[in-house]
């Protein structure tokens, strides 16, 4: 897997390359020197205004304006939307080789030693990004939303760390308090939440082995393996001599990519031309699919898996597909009303599968089942042969250049356009009136330098009712999209609003410098069929999901700017916490920005962490120290300040709780040496917030080591936070769990819980997969689930009641502990 996805950020490396190298001057780098203070997004344009047209191709782009949440009444106006925007692109890049490309004109096609006819480079389409899903990154498994009434004594917290009430968040582990459901790499574990011991059900994701005997790993240059490739190989041996090889080898590998495709007699297999295989890349090893994420929604559990999908050899002939698609998404639904406990697996109801698609995220409200994912398109594959490099452009002059140009281009995108419409399946009984509009989204200037930012993804809203009879297995899917500007950041959803946060680039004239800025696409979820709904565009870029949240009608989101000054060489960075009115209906569509504050931080300093709760936003910036700030955000016009705090380190996760009535902030983060700047270990804060004027720190901890995510008990007062230690050798190493007390003026280490021996962490051989750290509470018996076991603990005393091994036994793979 991180061999295909080396591979793809060394093409997408390539590809940037190629397109940016060639326009040094219209596609300035986003870097700025002053924030973009004056963006209005609320205001609204009296008549559609569209792009100039920058090349030799007239087209008509709009701007972004009010109009584009209504969609389309004609799936034929979005095609020649598409149309328009993909001629906008081929024109500017055809504009751009005039302007800056002239060398062509004095090639000669009949020197045989130019660089001009030289066999062309070998291009891939470009794989698409991938954005994370801000949920998995967020600590998992604790209080507040499960909402239980329990006494002192007996504790129960299994529902997902939720944002926001009421919108449950699909994550690796989820359990309704009888079962434990687990994805463990391409395994869907099932467990009885109180007794690990009493039988599973594993539910293997199917998937279609492909023949490797003719695979073929590239023309590449030598590059260096990464440990997962070395892993691959060695593990094919089975044995722990293996495990140890793969462990000790790796980093002194000499190995090469191009070596790796050895067949068993030894002989590195070199059989077929790249250039023959579309999308050019078979490795010779298939990987697994992989279960991203889990939703439960009553007696039914949805799973998101991804699926790999290069194909192999028998894909060349086929017309290239234009949406990337290095990865499918797969959503299967399960009957959970009867778990089997003798290993076998769930019943599955029903699937539906979402080809080119990455997931960026998953919600449940009630019934309905919400799935965020981007689609990439591969508009590389126009652009390609208009470079002026080609070899038919040598010697021509640019009058002839641009005239074969533009027909080599406008020859490609009719046909481009239609498949983007086919490949994206957005039609609702056939219309297209839940895709936005498509248009130019940066505020401020009528020539979009770039065109490809116009259709670089495509983000999508997929809902279900995960409740409904599935006839012949099959789901069927709503859709809402539009084509984004930038990659998707994060994702913020309550139960009838959702919005997708992207980062891109607008242009400031003033400076002539491209400034980063989120733009925000507002979706109706209230109704079967998601629906555009609003849009805004602010500066700068969020953190996480918790940069974003909605409270009494207003959106508000957290970024950070940054500038770059040639000048001095430093950056320097703006955090702002903005405040958007979200409209009512009848009240248009755009988000009004109604008050921003100042800098939240000292000059420089980065956010760490952010929460909202209700009218006050807890925000930690950070650079050797860890100001805490609390703003009041009562007055959506006038967001100010309330307290700060200053301790060395920072909180990376701010968490809300309560002792005895008394609010206070647990803060998860790293202690730094103020002097170095280094990280010392792990600090916990607790910050007495009663009075946002003055805050204090009522008490921390600080412990070596490194953790991911953390728990918080509030019955029992406990904070569970994982922590790893991996020497690299036998001894000492530590993959478990810290439980601690917190308590008034107290963080105080409990116990630790151990889920593998050092020993075997460094020799053990591992089935290939992983699970994320999460932790559960049945009935005050605590259950962590890291790595490749699920263990119990009695919360109290801290003693083991059981273990449940995930790891397959007599597996084929042999990886080892930590699989990145
Ligand atoms: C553009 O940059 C100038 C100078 O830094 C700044 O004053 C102005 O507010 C910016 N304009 C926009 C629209 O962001
Ligand atoms: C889980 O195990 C406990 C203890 O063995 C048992 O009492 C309970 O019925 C089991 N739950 C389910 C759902 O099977
Ligand atoms: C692993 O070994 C099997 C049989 O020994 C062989 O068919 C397969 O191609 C090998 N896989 C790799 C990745 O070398
Ligand atoms: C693995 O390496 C260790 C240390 O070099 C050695 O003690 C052990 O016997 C090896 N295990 C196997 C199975 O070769
Ligand atoms: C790697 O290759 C170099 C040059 O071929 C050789 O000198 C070196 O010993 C090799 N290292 C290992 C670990 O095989
Ligand atoms: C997804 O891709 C597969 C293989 O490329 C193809 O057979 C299938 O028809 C596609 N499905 C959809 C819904 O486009
Ligand atoms: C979800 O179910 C609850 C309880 O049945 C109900 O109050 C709520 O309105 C439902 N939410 C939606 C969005 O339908
Ligand atoms: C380009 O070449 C064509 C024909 O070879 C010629 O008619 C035209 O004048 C040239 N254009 C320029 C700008 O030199
Ligand atoms: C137009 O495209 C078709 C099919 O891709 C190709 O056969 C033809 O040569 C192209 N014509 C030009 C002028 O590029
Ligand atoms: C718009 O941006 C381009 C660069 O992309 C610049 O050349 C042009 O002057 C700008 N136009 C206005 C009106 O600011
Ligand atoms: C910070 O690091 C410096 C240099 O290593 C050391 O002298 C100093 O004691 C450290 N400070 C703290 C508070 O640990
Ligand atoms: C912590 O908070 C409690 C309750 O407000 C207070 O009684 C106690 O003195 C505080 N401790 C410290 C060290 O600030």
């Amino acid at each position: 897997m991180i061999m295909l996805n080396l591979l793809n950020l060394f093409l997408t490396l390539l590809l940037y390359l190629l397109q940016h190298l060639q326009q040094p001057l219209l596609t300035a780098e986003p870097t700025t020197t002053k924030p973009a203070t004056t963006t209005k997004p609320g205001q609204v344009s009296k008549a559609t205004q569209y792009l100039d047209s920058v090349g030799p191709i007239e087209t008509k782009v709009r701007i972004i304006d009010p109009s584009v949440v209504n969609g389309y009444n004609s799936c034929n106006d979005l095609k020649d939307d598409i149309l328009n925007a993909l001629n906008h692109y081929v024109s500017t890049i055809i504009a751009q080789e005039i302007q800056y490309n002239v060398d062509a004109e004095k090639c000669d096609p009949n020197d045989p030693n130019n660089w001009w006819n030289q066999p062309p480079v070998e291009v891939y389409p470009y794989s698409g990004g991938f954005a994370e899903d801000a949920a998995a990154e967020a600590p998992a498994s604790e209080s507040g939303s499960s909402g239980t009434v329990a006494m002192k004594v007996t504790e129960d917290s299994f529902g997902t760390n939720n944002q926001v009430e009421g919108v449950d968040e699909a994550d690796v582990v989820k359990s309704d308090g009888e079962y434990v459901f687990a994805a463990y790499g391409d395994l869907l574990y099932v467990w009885n939440a109180t007794d690990g011991t009493a039988g599973v059900s594993i539910t293997a994701m199917p998937y279609e082995k492909v023949d490797l005997s003719n695979c073929y790993s590239g023309t590449w240059e030598p590059m260096p393996v990464d440990d997962v490739a070395v892993a691959e190989e060695a593990s094919n041996s089975t044995s722990s001599e293996a495990a140890n090889a793969t462990l000790s080898d790796v980093s002194s590998s000499n190995s090469t990519a191009s070596d790796t495709n050895a067949n068993e007699n030894g002989e590195i297999i070199r059989s077929r031309k790249a250039t023959s295989i579309m999308p050019g890349y078979w490795p010779c090893y298939q990987p697994k699919p992989s279960i991203l994420s889990l939703l439960l929604q009553g007696k039914r559990l949805t799973a998101i898996v991804s699926e790999s999908s290069y194909m192999p050899m028998e894909k060349e002939t086929s017309e290239p597909r234009v949406m990337s698609d290095s990865s499918k998404l797969i959503v299967r639904v399960y009957d959970i009303s009867n778990i089997p406990t003798d290993g076998s697996a769930l019943t599955l109801l029903g699937e539906r599968v979402l080809n080119g698609t990455s997931y960026n995220s998953a919600r449940s409200v009630n019934d309905t089942a919400i799935i965020f994912a981007t689609s990439y398109f591969d508009t590389y594959q126009l652009s390609s042969d208009l470079y002026r490099y080609n070899r038919q452009y040598c010697g021509l002059n640019d009058t002839e250049y641009e005239a074969l140009a533009v027909k080599t281009a406008l020859n490609k995108t009719e046909r481009f356009a239609e498949r983007m419409l086919e490949e994206l399946q957005v039609q609702v009984d056939g219309k297209c009136d839940s895709i936005f509009q498509v248009a130019a989204m940066q505020s401020g200037n009528t020539t979009d330098a770039f065109g490809g930012n116009l259709l670089g993804s495509f983000v999508q809203v997929i809902s279900f009712d995960a409740s409904s009879d599935f006839v012949d297995k099959k789901i069927s899917t709503n859709i809402a999209g539009g084509f984004s500007s930038g990659w998707i950041s994060s994702i913020y959803a309550t139960q009838d609003f959702a919005a997708t946060l992207s980062v891109g680039s607008t242009y400031n004239a003033t400076t002539n410098y491209w400034d980063q800025a989120t733009f925000i696409l507002g979706f109706d979820i209230s109704t079967p069929i998601p629906k555009p709904f609003s849009y805004a565009e602010i500066p700068g870029s969020p953190l996480n999901q918790y940069s974003a949240d909605l409270y009494e009608g207003h959106l508000r989101v957290v970024t950070t700017e940054w500038f770059w000054s040639d000048a001095t060489s430093t950056s320097t960075t703006t955090n702002k916490i903005f405040v958007l009115k979200v409209p009512k209906s009848g009240e248009g569509s755009t988000m009004t920005l109604t008050g921003e504050t100042d800098h939240v931080g000292k000059p420089n300093e980065s956010i760490m962490s952010v929460r909202f709760m209700g009218d006050k936003g807890y925000v930690v910036t950070y650079l050797r120290k860890d100001p805490f700030y609390v703003y009041d955000l009562s007055n959506p016009s006038k967001p100010k300040k309330m307290g700060e705090l200053e301790i060395p380190g920072y909180s990376s996760y701010l968490h809300p709780i309560e002792i005895d009535g008394v609010p206070l902030m647990l803060g998860i983060g790293m202690n730094v040496n103020e002097t170095t700047g280094w990280e010392t270990g792990v600090k916990i804060s607790l910050f007495d917030v009663t009075d946002p004027t003055t805050l204090r720190v009522n008490a921390t901890y600080v412990d070596e080591g490194a953790y991911s995510s953390a728990g918080y008990l509030p019955l029992s007062q406990k904070l569970i936070i994982p922590k790893s230690e991996y020497t690299g050798t036998a001894n000492n190493n530590f993959d478990g769990f810290v439980v601690y007390d917190i308590g008034f003026g107290k963080v105080k280490p409990s116990y630790e819980i151990q889920h593998a021996s050092s020993y075997d962490m460094y020799y053990g051989c591992w089935y290939g997969a992983y699970m994320p750290a999460r932790s559960f509470v049945f009935k005050s018996k605590l259950t962590t689930i890291l790595s490749h076991t699920a263990i119990s603990t009695d919360l109290e005393t801290g003693d083991r009641l059981w273990n449940l091994t995930l790891d397959v036994k007599n597996n084929t793979d042999c990886r080892p502990y930590f699989l990145y």
